[in-house]
């Protein structure tokens, strides 16, 4: 697999800004990821250096991660279980490594992602998982980081340089990899046959032309983050798989506008973070077609009740939704709803984008962050 670079992979092209160039790539980074990983057998993850018995034998996965590595972890543990059967524990590295007792079998694998692949707290979780004698795969994207030489196997999700402190495309290429490797570990356990592997590698090849749709509408829509102009603070919902995505929106939107925003179960709700909801205060919820989007719905309800401002993320034609918010975000339909957080993300990267320079931030350097946190 092709993992150099030349020098302009890592200057600006014509675009505004890193953040925007990256953001814009994602479709590329994925073809790139997927190309050449379904065999006549299934899928092809050399880089896992386990041999098939071991592989079937995992009946535990860590995973740990720091920031948006975290959210492709949350993700990652939804497909491993789904598709593999294996249960997941998904920790913060920051909050693993001071825990008392990990408890571990005989054959827990640890599973990292960080796309610098030299976030110190994820390094060190990493360390303490091989020292109880824990195999230790990396998801990274950085070629000869210290995450790739100290694992004991490692994918490089070849995103390309992200030169943004703010993570976008090695978020999407990061979660493609975790869903190559949950689909290698259930056609190793005999949770899946080839043919369910390759009806799902086929879902993941739709990906690409999907994020591409989603690109052409959101570039265009510059509406939604008006939404936002003398907010103070914006509450993000989601439920299941997209509770996830509304965390990584809300850190996207955080991260470089300095607009405070919380993302929350949007079950949740009700919990608490109503208290927040008045007039005008801005809601942004992910609700596509799936299991769970009529109980996403009536939570919208409830903030369209209280005079606050919702802008969702639906599936194209979904009147339900687009009746009752101030603005939507349209997204073509998905055949795995598993996958929609792939997709969905993208608009929530370009509205905290378009938010962050009408309020005159810095997307590529926002203050008081590195790319790589080298400090525990
Ligand atoms: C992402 O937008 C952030 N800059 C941050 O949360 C980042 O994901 C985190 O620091 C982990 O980095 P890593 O993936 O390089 O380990």
């Amino acid at each position: 697999f092709d993992i150099d670079w030349d020098a302009s992979a890592a200057t600006l092209g014509g675009y505004a800004d890193f953040m925007e160039k990256e953001i814009s790539e994602q479709p590329e980074a994925i073809e790139r990821l997927l190309k050449g990983r379904l065999g006549e057998k299934g899928i092809l993850l050399d880089e896992l250096r386990m041999s098939e018995k071991d592989l079937a034998a995992v009946d535990r996965i860590f995973i740990i991660a720091c920031g948006t590595s975290y959210h492709v972890g949350l993700i990652a543990r939804t497909l491993i279980q789904t598709w593999a059967h294996v249960p997941v524990v998904c920790e913060y590295a920051s909050e693993f490594n001071y825990e008392q007792d990990v408890l571990i079998t005989g054959h827990t694998l640890c599973l990292i992602i960080t796309q610098s692949g030299e976030t110190a707290d994820t390094l060190t979780a990493a360390r303490r998982m091989k020292g109880m004698g824990c195999k230790v795969f990396a998801v990274t994207n950085v070629l000869g980081s210290s995450a790739a030489r100290e694992s004991d196997g490692v994918l490089y999700v070849q995103a390309g340089p992200e030169v943004c402190v703010c993570s976008t495309k090695a978020y999407t290429a990061q979660m493609v990899a975790c869903a190559l490797f949950a689909l290698r570990l259930a056609q190793a356990n005999g949770h899946m046959d080839a043919a369910e592997v390759s009806g799902h590698y086929a879902d993941l090849a739709t990906l690409p032309d999907l994020i591409r749709t989603v690109l052409s509408r959101a570039w265009q829509d510059k509406q939604a983050a008006t939404v936002f102009r003398r907010a103070h603070s914006a509450l993000f919902l989601g439920r299941g798989v997209n509770s996830t995505t509304a965390y990584e929106g809300a850190l996207k939107l955080k991260e470089i506008s300095y607009l405070h925003a919380e993302a929350y179960p949007a079950g949740e709700m009700k919990h608490g973070p109503i208290a927040l909801l008045e007039p005008g205060f801005p809601v942004v919820a992910i609700v596509p077609e799936d299991r769970v989007h009529d109980k996403t719905v009536s939570n919208i309800q409830e903030v369209i009740a209280r005079g606050a401002t919702c802008v969702a993320v639906a599936t194209d034609g979904d009147e339900s939704v687009a009746s009752l918010c101030e603005h939507v975000l349209w997204i073509p339909p998905v055949e795995d709803e598993l996958l929609v957080p792939i997709v969905a993300v993208v608009h929530l990267q370009v509205l905290a984008r378009y938010v962050a320079r009408s309020r005159g931030c810095d997307v590529d350097k926002p203050r008081n962050l590195a790319k790589s946190v080298t400090v525990e």
